[in-house]
């Protein structure tokens, strides 16, 4: 038998990564997919909580995305990732999402996603993660927020 996995710092497994939009990510206006938004936030989230489990996860929810700018083809999308949220077996990932042209350097904030994986062990059944830790009160109000989701999800699964 393990003890209690020690706790983790938030920033620990917070994580950005960048992708330049070409003309194949276009939808049928010109402008990126959307779906293809979607992936890169599902990869962003997975990333984090793969950081703070040393796990495997998989997506088990995925709270309703609003995109409330286009992004469009040649704009740089930058998606930051932090972990918000674990219970048990399950964390959740906040994914902001921000468009950079390039050449002028302007940011747009497009949408900010939350997502919910659970940490799989070898055998592919959930598995314990370490506890997340706040070390500012701006990650304490995250965290808090993020609780008041989890619980909101699990009242609807029911
Ligand atoms: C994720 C999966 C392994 C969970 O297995 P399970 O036997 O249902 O496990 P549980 O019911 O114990 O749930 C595991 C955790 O997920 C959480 N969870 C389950 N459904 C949830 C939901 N709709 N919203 C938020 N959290 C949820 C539970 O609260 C639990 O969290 P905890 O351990 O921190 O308390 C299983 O549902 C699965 O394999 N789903 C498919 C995942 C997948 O393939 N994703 C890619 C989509 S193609």
């Amino acid at each position: 038998m393990t003890g209690p996995l020690p706790p983790k710092p938030m920033r620990a497994s917070r994580i950005s990564i960048s992708q330049l939009m070409h003309p194949e990510h276009a939808n049928l206006l010109g402008n990126v997919h959307g779906g293809w938004i979607m992936k890169l936030v599902d990869e962003a989230g997975a990333l984090a909580c793969m950081r703070h489990s040393q796990r495997r996860v998989v997506t088990v929810a995925i709270d309703s995305m609003v995109f409330r700018n286009p992004i469009k083809i040649g704009d740089l999308v930058i998606l930051n990732a932090e972990v918000t949220y674990t219970g048990r077996t399950s964390l959740e990932a906040q994914v902001e999402v921000q468009a950079e042209n390039p050449i002028t350097g302007e940011r747009t904030h497009t949408n900010t996603a939350y997502l919910v994986y659970v940490a799989l062990d070898d055998n592919g059944k959930p598995t314990s993660v370490p506890p997340l830790q706040a070390e500012t009160e701006e990650e304490k109000r995250k965290m808090q927020q993020a609780e008041e989701r989890q619980a909101r999800r699990l009242t609807q699964r029911k």
